[in-house]
């Protein structure tokens, strides 16, 4: 018992700091008003939620800490709890001086504490219990009130540096990967830009990285602005990328096809691998959601390819994809009518795997079945084209 002790008492305090900044922490700004009116504010590191019933949060403030001494003087205190975007913020209320409100943009919330601009989220607190430990304090605020601002990633702090958070499930994207295969695509771009041209239409190569389908290039018939700019990124998900899953490595399909939310739905399952099935067999696919009417498929594709994602919005960005199903399903299409056509998809092989697909975009409005025919058949042939390009180059991997 006594070596213990002595044992913790012979560790330099520089490496207790060093050991514990290895575990990171998220970064507040708890502020209040002073008894003279004026704002106060210090950044905090030891935040953290205590206690669901009663709701209780903690921090903890050193015993020297002049901010704290006067924040303690306050009825009520507001947890700032800052956004990846605000380290500036984090940085001027660590500083000394009285001057750290010049020029923030903040407002008294009702609690009669200040609200920083631009934070995730705020948590209002009148204080419940304030214990010495050692050379800090433990305070116990009870949650009075609390909101959220902004879900964005928040700031994070870890070994002395900022930094944010970044989900593991979108980050296996590994740049050489993407750029052997910007290097591959560049065999075959002239029969992308010849299919373009004769369709009328932009055409991409996509292949997948990681969890994403990536766009790795891009041609598009004259006056046609391309809309998958390179290195935009689409989920490797149902209903997406089904042609690309029909001719993928089992493995690979099978991830795929895990990644849709209704594996305990086994009629669902059972649709997903009939259009499978179909894909493998036709050897191309269709969709017809029209150019994005859909503003929640819009928008959930633009976030997820635009990277910085939150658990939430992923969750989110996952749902509305699943229920972009509708657009993929299977179409005959009837002598005399039209149709607006959103994509139509066929594959580059090389060794007999699928390396990349074609994608015909921007395809003109109120087709008929014959001009749709004539597309798929451009699209197929000149898929098939760069297939053989691409074997003929030897490296298909
Ligand atoms: C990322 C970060 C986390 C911090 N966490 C704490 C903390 O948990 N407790 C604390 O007392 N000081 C913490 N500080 C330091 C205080 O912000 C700073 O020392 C204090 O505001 C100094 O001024 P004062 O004496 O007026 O309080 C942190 C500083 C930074 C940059």
């Amino acid at each position: 018992m006594t070596q213990d002790a002595t044992a913790v008492q012979s560790i330099d305090p520089a490496r207790f700091r060093q050991v514990l900044g290895h575990y990171p922490t998220g970064v507040v700004v708890i502020t209040a008003i002073r008894p003279d009116g004026q704002p106060l504010g210090m950044t905090v590191g030891s935040f953290s939620s205590v206690s669901l019933d009663p709701m209780l949060v903690s921090f903890m403030p050193t015993t020297a800490s002049k901010s704290f001494q006067a924040l303690r003087e306050a009825d009520c205190f507001c947890v700032n709890v800052l956004a990846a975007d605000q380290e500036a913020l984090a940085r001027r209320f660590a500083r000394s001086g009285p001057d750290r409100f010049e020029d923030v943009l903040w407002s008294v919330a009702e609690s009669g504490a200040p609200v920083l601009d631009g934070t995730v989220a705020s948590i209002h607190c009148t204080f419940d219990s304030i214990v010495e430990a050692g050379d800090h304090y433990i305070v116990l605020g009870a949650v009075q009130a609390l909101e959220v601002h902004r879900p964005v990633s928040p700031l994070l702090f870890f070994q002395g540096g900022y930094g944010k958070f970044s989900l593991l499930a979108v980050e296996d994207r590994s740049p050489s990967e993407m750029i052997e295969s910007v290097r591959l695509v560049e065999t075959f771009r002239g029969t992308m830009q010849d299919v373009a041209d004769a369709v009328g239409a932009e055409c991409s190569a996509l292949t997948v990285i990681g969890s994403d389908l990536t766009v790795v290039a891009t041609a598009a018939a004259g006056g046609l602005a391309p809309h998958g700019s390179l290195g935009s990124r689409i989920p490797y998900m149902p209903p997406l990328g089904e042609l690309y899953a029909a001719l993928d490595a089992d493995e690979s399909a099978l991830r795929w096809l895990g990644r849709a939310a209704s594996l305990e739905d086994e009629d669902v399952m059972d649709r997903y691998r009939e259009r499978l099935e179909l894909a493998r067999e036709r050897g191309w696919s269709m969709s017809f959601a029209g150019e994005y009417p859909d503003v929640a498929l819009f928008d959930a594709l633009r976030d997820y390819s635009g990277g910085d994602l939150t658990p939430v919005r992923l969750a989110e960005i996952r749902e509305v994809i699943r229920s972009a199903n509708k657009y993929y399903e299977h179409r005959d299409l009837v002598e005399g009518e039209r149709y607006d056509v959103t994509s139509i998809v066929a594959p580059v092989m090389c060794d007999g795997l699928i390396r990349f697909v074609l994608r015909l975009r921007q395809l003109p409005t109120q087709a008929t079945p014959a001009q749709i025919s004539a597309w798929i058949d451009a699209l197929t042939d000149a898929a098939a084209t760069a297939s053989e390009t691409l074997s003929a180059h030897g490296s298909c991997r």
